[in-house]
């Protein structure tokens, strides 16, 4: 298992259209080990592969950041059926965009269609920050990013902020720079 570097913004992945898990191989499952070990090291609620490099329909959330006895969860191939009820606007941040913060409006409830790591396939009904979640989620696996969900001025607003992460000042998660990495995970115990 390894931890993975996360793309920043302005990278080209960010913005292709995922192509589908055919088949839940070695592979994958390495990648979903990868990917929660990154996600966790990162301190992301959610981690889409496209983010890691691979531009495929998979992402992670980790519910147990948002609920009671919530664990991490692999979502393939997922789709959202519909979106419905009011357009609420709350924070989000992401991965990809270090040290942004920013109110984004979304659909309250979508009903949401995935496969599991077993290939069972799941419809369900999400509601509030779940479904806030699933959306930004799904956004990385078409290529859209939070800034492409706000106002001209909200975005104007952030320009030094992106520039930054597009200069390289600011950077998302890299096990190379990262000091933990190198620290033998028994320290301190
Ligand atoms: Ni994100």
């Amino acid at each position: 298992m390894a931890r993975l570097k996360i793309l920043p913004y302005g990278d080209p992945i960010l913005r292709r259209q995922a192509e589908p898990v055919k088949s839940v191989n070695d592979d994958i499952l390495r990648l979903v080990e990868d990917m929660r070990e990154t996600m966790a090291a990162a301190g992301g609620v959610g981690l889409a592969a496209p983010q890691v490099g691979r531009p495929l329909m998979l992402f992670l959330i980790d519910w147990s950041l948002l609920e009671e006895d919530g664990a991490v969860k692999a979502y393939l191939n997922p789709q959202i059926v519909r979106a419905f009820g009011k357009r609420p606007a709350a924070e989000e941040g992401c991965l990809s965009f270090p040290g942004v913060r920013v109110e984004v409006a979304r659909p309250e409830a979508v009903e949401v269609k995935y496969q599991n790591l077993d290939g069972t396939t799941v419809t369900e009904t999400l509601s509030d920050l779940p479904a806030r979640v699933f959306q930004h989620e799904y956004d990385h696996l078409i290529g859209v990013l939070l800034i492409d969900r706000i106002s001209p001025e909200v975005r104007a607003g952030l320009k030094t902020q992106l520039q930054d992460i597009l200069d390289g000042r600011l950077r998302p998660f890299d096990p190379a720079l990262d000091k933990r990495e190198a620290e033998p995970a028994e320290q301190g115990a």
